[in-house]
C-alpha cells in the first residue's frame, strides 16, 4: 500500500498471528473494514486469558472479601490477595507496598491528598514537565501547591539542565511522566529519580504508559510514589495501583473513610487497619484486581522484551511510512521514544482525519490528549495520534498510511 522500501525486520518476529488470536475483538469488522486498533494509549484490547479470569471470578468466586466466613467469600478473599502478590512479583515489590486504586488518576490524587497537602506550606511547587497528562498537574493545584513545569525541546524531549535548573529549596514533590501518552516520549527517570533524592525530595513516576511497553523494577527504580493502571496493560478499566515507600504509606493519612480502612470505629473516634488496607475503603474492584494479575501474567508470558523490540520495529516501520505522506508533520521525535505516533496533516483537523480514518477502519485517538500545556507549546489544538500495543503488525500502519492519503485528497 505504501510506496517506500521497508527495512528489514531486526529482531525475530513475535507470533503476532497468535498473539492476535488471543484477543477476540480485533475480529470486528468496522464500517466493513478490518480493524486496525492504534488507540492503545487510550486503552488496550483484553486478551482471552483477562476474559477467561473475569469471567471465572464471577461464575465460581463471587462475593465480598475480607469479611465473611462462608465458601464464596474465602474463594473471592484467596483470589483478590493472590492478585496482590502477583502484581507485587511482576513488580519486584512488596504486597504491602500496593495500594489498589481506580486508576492511575485516583493513585495522583490520593498521594496530593495524603502525603502532599499536610506537607505544603504557602509557595511551595511540585516540579512536572511540560509533557504531564492534566492528571499529573491539576491534583497538586488542587493539594494547593504551585505547579512549575520544566520546559519540553523541540523533539519532544524533556530539556534536563532545564528541569535541574528548576529544582529549588521550594520544590516539595517531583512529579514525572515515564512515558508521554501524546509523544511516546521516554523520560530519563532513574537519572531524575537519582538527583532529586540527592537533594532531598521526593519523586512520583506516573507508568500509565510503561508498565506494557517496559519492566519496571519498584525495587531498584528509587522512586517515592509509582502510578499505574490496569486498562493501558491488557487488564480491564477502572482498576489500578499505587506503590509506595512503606515509610510513606505509614506515615500518610487515609483520604478516604469507610470500611476496611478501619482497626476500630466509635463515635469518639476511630483507628486504621495497617498499609495498604487504610487506603482501600469500601467494597474493593476484586475482579479488577484479579483481571490485572492475570493481564501481568500475560505480559510475562509473552515477555516484556519481546513486546518492546516488536513495538520499536514497528514504531520505526510507522514512522517511515508516515514522513512519507504529504503534508504530515509529526509532533514529537525523540530519540528515545515508545510506540506512540502524533501528527498533524496540513490544515486539516484531527478530528476530520480521525473520522475519515474510522471509516477505513483505523481506530486512533485525536485531541488534546489532556495535554493542554503540551499542545499549547507545540503550537497545535490537538494531533491525531496513532499508539502501538503487542498485537499491532505492519498490516496496520499500512491500513493507517492508506487511510491518511484519503483523509489528505478528501480534505486538501
Ligand atoms: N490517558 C489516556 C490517553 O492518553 C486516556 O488517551
Amino acid at each position: 500500500m505504501n510506496d517506500f522500501t521497508a527495512p528489514p525486520l531486526l529482531q525475530p518476529a513475535l507470533q503476532l498471528d497468535a498473539i492476535r488470536a488471543q484477543f477476540p475483538i480485533l475480529g470486528e469488522v468496522i464500517h466493513g473494514k478490518r480493524l486496525a486498533y492504534l488507540d492503545n494509549a487510550a486503552t488496550t484490547q483484553k486478551p482471552e486469558a483477562v476474559l477467561h479470569a473475569l469471567d471465572d471470578y464471577y461464575r465460581h468466586a463471587n462475593a465480598n472479601v475480607h469479611r465473611a466466613v462462608h465458601e464464596l467469600a474465602a474463594r473471592a478473599t484467596t483470589r483478590y490477595e493472590a492478585a496482590r502478590d502477583r502484581i507485587a512479583a511482576f513488580f519486584n515489590t512488596a504486597r504491602e507496598q500496593i495500594v489498589f486504586t481506580r486508576g492511575t488518576t485516583e493513585s495522583i490524587n490520593l498521594v496530593a491528598r495524603s502525603f502532599l497537602q499536610p506537607r505544603l506550606q504557602p509557595g511551595d511547587e511540585v516540579l512536572v514537565t511540560g509533557m504531564e497528562h492534566h492528571s499529573n498537574i491539576v491534583p497538586w493545584q488542587l493539594a494547593g501547591a504551585k505547579t512549575v513545569a520544566a520546559p519540553v525541546l523541540d523533539d519532544g524531549s524533556l530539556d534536563l539542565d532545564a528541569w535541574r535548573a528548576l529544582l529549588s529549596p521550594r520544590t516539595r514533590l517531583v512529579a514525572v511522566v515515564q512515558v508521554s501518552n501524546s509523544l511516546g516520549t521516554i523520560n530519563p527517570i532513574a537519572e531524575m529519580v537519582a538527583e532529586a533524592k540527592a537533594r532531598g525530595i521526593p519523586v512520583l513516576v506516573d507508568g500509565a504508559q510503561a508498565i506494557a511497553h517496559t519492566q519496571v523494577d519498584l525495587a531498584t527504580l528509587g522512586a517515592d510514589f509509582y502510578c499505574c493502571s490496569a486498562h493501558k496493560a491488557y487488564g480491564p478499566t477502572g482498576f489500578g495501583m499505587l506503590w509506595a515507600r512503606r515509610e510513606h504509606l505509614e506515615a500518610m493519612q487515609p483520604w478516604q473513610g469507610g470500611g476496611d480502612m478501619i482497626r476500630t470505629v466509635s463515635f469518639g473516634g476511630s483507628t486504621w487497619n495497617e498499609v495498604p488496607y487504610k487506603f482501600e475503603a469500601g467494597t474493593p474492584d476484586i475482579s479488577g484486581a484479579i483481571g490485572f494479575a492475570a493481564a501481568l501474567d500475560w505480559i510475562s508470558g509473552v515477555g516484556l522484551a519481546a513486546i518492546a523490540a516488536h513495538e520499536h520495529e514497528l514504531l520505526e516501520y510507522g514512522t517511515e511510512a508516515l514522513m512519507g505522506i504529504p503534508g504530515l508533520r509529526l509532533i514529537g521525535t525523540a530519540a528515545d521514544k515508545a510506540g506512540i505516533l502524533s501528527f498533524v496533516l496540513d490544515q486539516a483537523h484531527p478530528h476530520d482525519v480521525g473520522s475519515i480514518l474510522d471509516q477505513e477502519g483505523v481506530a486512533v485517538r485525536t485531541g488534546h490528549h489532556c495535554t493542554m500545556p503540551l499542545m499549547e507549546r507545540f503550537g497545535v489544538p490537538a494531533t491525531v495520534r496513532a499508539s502501538l500495543a503487542v498485537y499491532n503488525g505492519r498490516d496496520d500502519i499500512d491500513q493507517l498510511a492508506a487511510a491518511l492519503k484519503k483523509a489528505a485528497r478528501l480534505l486538501s
